[in-house]
């Protein structure tokens, strides 16, 4: 039996602490993190068993600052190798999560020391270092183990990763308990409350793995009382396959808006006020929702347009006071925004996304016709330079640039729409579409990745390496 929607209150995960600050030439904050198994009720009266950041889902909130550098000292205590990768971190390439640097577990069997795939492997320990010279901007962490991020992810190792930064602080935006991360994922249970993954591979599944309980921040179909003021949502879908139409709903039928502040990347250059917003798996909306414009006592449910039956719902918000409200919106919101123009002298590639069959109806996941292989390379970028990248596809496919933020300048021959808007670093590509980006390759020389966010695909090796020389 699946939970009465609205039954649960809105948990928003902790924020974590740093095991010490380092300072002087090597400023730094350090963070000690372990990947452990834990307990958690997730349906009413059910125990569920998560792999978890500190054994929680989601895990703790990294609260980190633009040019300070945070370190995460992971520790796996689970019985499986990980890899932790930074989505939208500007992180040097040893530390980006790359899908075969393993760690493996503290307590590792001798078998598994030979899993790394000539990756770089660590066995117990992992520090990862985020230098982020990047703005402020919504980020998360999540699991990038080759061939199994779906369901490494699925059982819970996933979490916010915020960084602040000065020009974001001058803001008169909503902050403090009115500026809220939400994580969208959906998920299946068994009777006993355990995590439903399909056992047996991905083929199954052309379209991702979807689930039947909608969770926000962990969480089945939450509510949370709010004051009639301004609140400021980071969104994220975190879905291994889920695409979400957000529409805010009151009670009576009366729509409600959102203001979208920010992207992938961060904030906008200047608000945008939209009756919806579409969400592909990893990409981040930043909006504020004013719910001064509804009496106290409305119900406003937050629903997904894109789904049918019971995921219609996500949460609901429950207006029960009136209060003060000292925050605004501001008509430009980041000045030193640098909106990317195309040229003729940047070079041009092209990324083609297509399924492919093997025979025996196996089917392989290609980009430019060909699956991962972590030894070829499909592109040379400068450091520093921007280029302009066409993304081709025969289907639904979430495309995501590690290391570089872009900015999408023609969807479909035509002017990007409404939630292309700012720095990306995810964008959805549809069946049949081109999706022109132009990609800033700044921070590190190396080899980086990108790949299809739908996570099935990408552990069915929808990815591809480029090196920035
Ligand atoms: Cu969010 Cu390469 O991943
Ligand atoms: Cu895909």
């Amino acid at each position: 039996p699946l939970p009465e929607p609205f039954g649960v209150p809105l948990p928003v995960p902790p924020v974590a602490r740093p095991a010490r600050r380092e300072r002087g030439a090597d400023v730094a904050d350090v963070y000690e993190v372990e990947q452990r198994e834990g307990q958690m009720e997730i349906l009413p009266g059910r125990r569920t068993t998560v792999w978890g950041y500190d054994g929680i889902f989601p895990g703790p909130t990294f609260a980190a600052r633009s040019g300070r550098r945070t370190v995460l000292q992971v520790r796996n205590s689970l019985t499986v190798p990980t890899v932790t990768h930074l989505h939208g971190g500007v992180t040097p390439p040893e530390s980006d999560g790359y899908p075969t640097d393993l760690l493996l577990p503290a307590r590792c069997s001798p078998g598994q020391m030979h899993e790394g795939h000539g990756g770089r492997t660590a066995v117990g320990y992992r520090s990862y270092e985020y230098p982020l010279p990047q703005r402020a901007a919504t980020l998360w962490y999540h699991d990038h183990r080759m061939d199994v991020s779906a369901p490494q992810v699925w059982r819970g190792l996933a979490g916010f990763f915020l960084v602040g930064d000065e020009e974001e602080d001058r803001l008169p935006l909503p902050g403090g308990e009115r500026d809220i991360p939400l994580m969208l994922c959906d998920r299946s249970f068994e009777e006993d409350g355990s995590f439903r993954y399909p056992a047996h591979g991905h083929d199954a599944f052309p379209d991702g793995v979807l689930g039947d309980v909608q969770l926000v921040n962990g969480a089945p179909w939450p509510v949370l009382e709010v004051t009639a003021a301004r609140y400021r949502f980071r969104l994220l879908n975190a879905s291994n396959a889920r695409r979400y139409r957000l529409r805010l709903v009151a009670d009576g039928g009366r729509r409600g808006r959102f203001v979208r502040i920010g992207s992938d990347g961060g904030l906008l250059a200047a608000p945008r006020s939209l009756g919806s917003v579409d969400m592909a798996p990893g990409e981040r909306c930043d909006v504020v929702v004013d719910f001064a414009d509804f009496p106290v006592g409305s119900r406003i449910t937050l629903g997904n347009a894109a789904a049918g039956g019971g995921m219609r719902d996500v949460m609901r918000f429950h207006v029960v006071r009136k209060g003060r409200d000292d925050s605004r919106i501001p008509a430009c919101l980041a000045a030193s925004f640098e909106r990317l123009v195309p040229n003729r002298t940047m070079p041009v590639r092209a990324f083609d996304f297509r399924r492919t069959h093997t025979g025996e109806d196996r089917q392989m996941w290609t980009i430019n016709g060909r699956p991962f292989s972590a030894d070829t390379v499909l592109a040379s970028p400068r450091l520093g330079s921007v280029e302009r990248w066409r993304f081709s596809s025969d289907f639904h496919h979430p495309v995501h640039v590690h290391l570089a933020q872009f900015q999408v300048v023609a969807r479909g021959g035509r002017a990007p729409d409404a939630g292309d808007a700012g720095w990306k670093d995810t964008v959805d590509v549809r069946p049949y579409e081109v999706v022109e980006v132009l990609a800033r390759f700044a921070g590190y020389k190396g080899r980086y990745m990108l790949h299809c966010h739908n996570l099935e695909h990408e552990d069915m090796a929808m990815m591809a390496n480029f090196q920035v020389v």
